[in-house]
């Protein structure tokens, strides 16, 4: 799902986190293993300040495993502490609970040693939409919780969730906007349907895919359409053999350059042509 974005709702958005915020021990991050630069919301290292955090790469089953394993040792080596997840998979607490409970040791110990009772640790998910919040909070609460979360402004009483033994979570994710500034970044969240369709070109979206994989993907691509293009081909003959291949032609046999486009973006946000990371360790 995805939100048009105004000031107005940035503004209600970060103050309903900051709210919540005061009621928890540690912030969860979710982001979209395929894009983990792109869907970072540009204000939430300042939003958190201090406040420890988890960082999901969820979606890890759409994400390539070997980019995934560099991104955790990234995440590692900046001191937050990360885990890759499919938010559908049964035993998503049990991975969640692991760095939660990392994050938040030292408050705890520093509890103990001042006679506080130990209780649960509080935890609230926060990311931009279509990562995967609510999957993951219907997963761990085992029901389906309300989506009103998603739309800014729309509040409703925030419930604590028991996940496990070790934690509370909150039921309402905090919602925040993607970045919109750089071209290439809309591009990778439009690639994987965390914007809508009708606010970029997609026929740059479909080129983006296209060279990013003819570069850094092409056997797969090759295999995946029955063609045969190499480092060299230009867009246009990758756009021609697709068409050519998939029969997709219009009247007079020319290529239908529409059907190549809407077919690509949907097989690469799929995953269907193979298990992609846009966002690359080594390029930061
Ligand atoms: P949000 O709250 O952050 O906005 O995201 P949400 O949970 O609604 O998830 C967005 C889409 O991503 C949903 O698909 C959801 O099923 C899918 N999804 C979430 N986590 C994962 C994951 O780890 N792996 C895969 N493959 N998909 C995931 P949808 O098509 O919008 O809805 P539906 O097909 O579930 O009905």
């Amino acid at each position: 799902m995805s939100i048009n974005w105004f000031p107005g709702h940035m503004a209600k958005a970060r103050r309903q986190i900051e709210e919540s915020l005061k009621k928890v021990d540690v912030v969860i991050e979710i982001l979209d293993a395929r894009i983990p630069l792109a869907s970072k919301n540009p204000m939430l290292d300042h939003v958190i300040g201090d406040k420890p955090r988890v960082v999901i790469l969820n979606k890890k089953d759409m994400a390539s495993q070997s980019e995934t394993d560099k991104w955790l040792n990234h995440l590692k080596r900046q001191g937050v502490y990360p885990a890759a997840v499919n938010g559908k998979e049964p035993n998503i607490l049990k991975k969640i609970e692991a760095p939660v409970v990392e994050a938040t040791r030292e408050i705890f110990e520093r509890m103990e040693k001042k006679g506080i009772n130990p209780r649960a640790i509080r935890a609230m998910i926060v990311g931009i939409p279509n990562v995967g919040k609510s999957t993951i909070i219907n997963n761990i609460a085992k029901r389906k919780v309300a989506k009103t979360g998603n739309t800014p402004g729309v509040t409703k009483a925030q419930q604590w969730i028991k996940a496990g033994t070790k934690m509370e979570l909150l039921d309402t994710p905090g919602v925040l906007w993607p970045k919109f500034e750089d071209p290439e970044i809309g591009l990778k969240l439009s690639l994987t349907g965390a914007i809508k369709d009708n606010v970029v070109n997609l026929d740059e979206v479909a080129i983006f895919a296209l060279k990013f994989m003819q570069e850094h993907h092409l056997a797969e691509l090759n295999k995946f359409y029955n063609i045969n293009i190499d480092s060299t081909t230009e867009i246009v003959d990758i756009f021609d053999a697709i068409g050519n291949s998939r029969g997709f032609k219009m009247s007079g046999n020319e290529i239908d350059y529409e059907r190549v486009t809407e077919k690509v973006i949907y097989d690469t946000r799929d995953a269907k042509i193979g298990q992609l990371t846009f966002d690359l360790a080594e390029e930061i």
